[in-house]
């Protein structure tokens, strides 16, 4: 009993201590990125931020119609912002400050391969669903998210912009309506045919919980996290995705195809979504493309842990939850394919180390981070022991990052 109140007391410092910082950070960035626009646009502006998401487990589940089990960071997007008196949209980004201001139509309509398509093709999305935005607006946008590391910069980049033009423009938009246009703009103006999982979660996580969306109906419940000795250590592998973008396509593709094997042998019980089969129905039927046979195990599998794992963590089993991640990752790099050298050696040192309870890559995958779930005791000796493998086993170097669950957009 003694042992248990010390070890909650201990949590609860690590805790505090890891908000305390949070917030100093987030002071330290609105201030910066309030500076450069006053700098840039002479005024002052208002002060936005939308989170960044880590997935716990429901890989590639979402565009299934299954389960997912994702978390909002306190890292993020911050936007400085303002509306204009005419129709242009001055854009600038601290992170790729060599562009300078980008100035883009409000009814321009094609993406120029830039920061600025993702804000753009919200605007677009907002306008074609019928939202009044009358004038154009300045921005100053700033990311603590690494790029490209799988924690999805570009949906916390289009959520923080519905954010901020409803706010601006006093449109009437529910968060979960925010997500579904990011969402929109993601998949026909930048052309990645992305499921619903990183724009809702960062547009409705919430603070030390985990969101369960089951994306086929958009019904959610927040799940505690109540980590009794364990913190969440994401490490970005840096390795860019590179041709993630279109492997991702050719994943969802593989999945439809395998709906429409399973449908022709059916005559009465069709499927929309692969997540509607439980592992034993799955097996039952036939697939003869030995590939097309694997995605979709992955996807209905995957599903099924992310139910299990979902009541682990509930009852706090948080073993079982660990192991769930495991074999999450196995069945992403057997049957699914998306994982690659990076992650695995990060993810196959992670298993090794004492203390580590579970271990997984996370987001789309083909580079990008993975997250384990580590005893705090072991924490140090986690990172220095998973960044010298990988650093010795590929051309990389690992970073790693004790993370916090944040909550969802917000002004500051
Ligand atoms: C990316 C997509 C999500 C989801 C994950 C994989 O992050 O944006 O919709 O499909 O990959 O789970």
């Amino acid at each position: 009993m003694i042992e248990q109140t010390k070890e909650q007391a201990i949590k609860q410092q690590i805790t505090e201590t890891r908000q305390t910082e949070a917030h100093k950070q987030e002071e330290k960035i609105k201030d910066m990125v309030t500076q450069k626009y006053k700098e840039l646009f002479k005024e002052e502006p208002r002060v936005f931020f939308a989170p960044g998401r880590v997935n716990l487990i429901g890989e590639h589940t979402d565009y299934n119609g299954g389960h997912v089990l994702p978390c909002a960071l306190t890292i993020g997007t911050y936007a400085a912002v303002q509306k204009r008196n005419d129709d242009k949209i001055l854009l600038y980004s601290i992170n790729f400050e060599e562009e300078g201001i980008v100035t883009r139509n409000i009814n321009e309509t094609k993406p120029i391969k830039s920061f600025t398509d993702y804000p753009v093709g919200v605007v677009h999305q907002l306008r074609k669903d019928g939202f009044n935005i009358p004038f154009g607006f300045n921005v100053v946008y700033f990311g603590n998210i690494p790029n490209s590391s799988g924690l999805s910069s570009s949906a916390s980049v289009e959520v923080l912009t519905g954010f901020f033009l409803k706010s601006l423009f006093c449109l009437e938009l529910s968060n979960v309506q925010i997500a579904l246009i990011g969402q929109k703009a993601e998949n026909d103006f930048i052309g990645v045919n992305c499921g619903i999982m990183d724009q809702f979660i960062i547009a409705m996580g919430k603070e030390d919980h985990a969101t369960y969306l089951d994306t086929s109906t958009l019904n959610f419940e927040y799940i505690p996290v109540k980590l009794k000795n364990q913190s969440l250590v994401i490490a970005c592998s840096n390795k860019k995705r590179g041709l993630g973008e279109s492997k991702y396509n050719e994943r969802r593709a593989e999945c439809e195809k395998a709906v429409e094997i399973i449908n022709r042998q059916e005559n009465e019980n069709k499927i929309k979504f692969l997540g509607e089969l439980t592992e034993e129905e799955f097996e039952q039927k036939i697939i003869e493309d030995e590939i097309i046979r694997k995605r979709a195990k992955h996807a209905v599998y995957e599903n099924q842990r992310t139910i299990k794992a979902c009541h682990a963590l509930k009852n706090n089993r948080i073993e079982e939850f660990g192991m769930l991640m495991n074999e999450s990752h196995s069945s992403l790099q057997y049957d699914y394919e998306v994982t690659g050298k990076e992650l695995d050696t990060l993810v196959h040192a992670s298993w090794e180390q004492e203390g580590c309870v579970g271990s997984r890559m996370t987001g789309a995958g083909f580079g990008g981070c993975t997250v384990s779930l580590v005893n705090n005791d072991n924490i140090q000796a986690f990172i220095n022991n998973v960044g010298q493998v990988y650093k010795s086993n590929t051309d990389y170097e690992a970073d790693f990052y004790v993370v916090n669950i944040g909550g969802g957009p917000k002004e500051l």
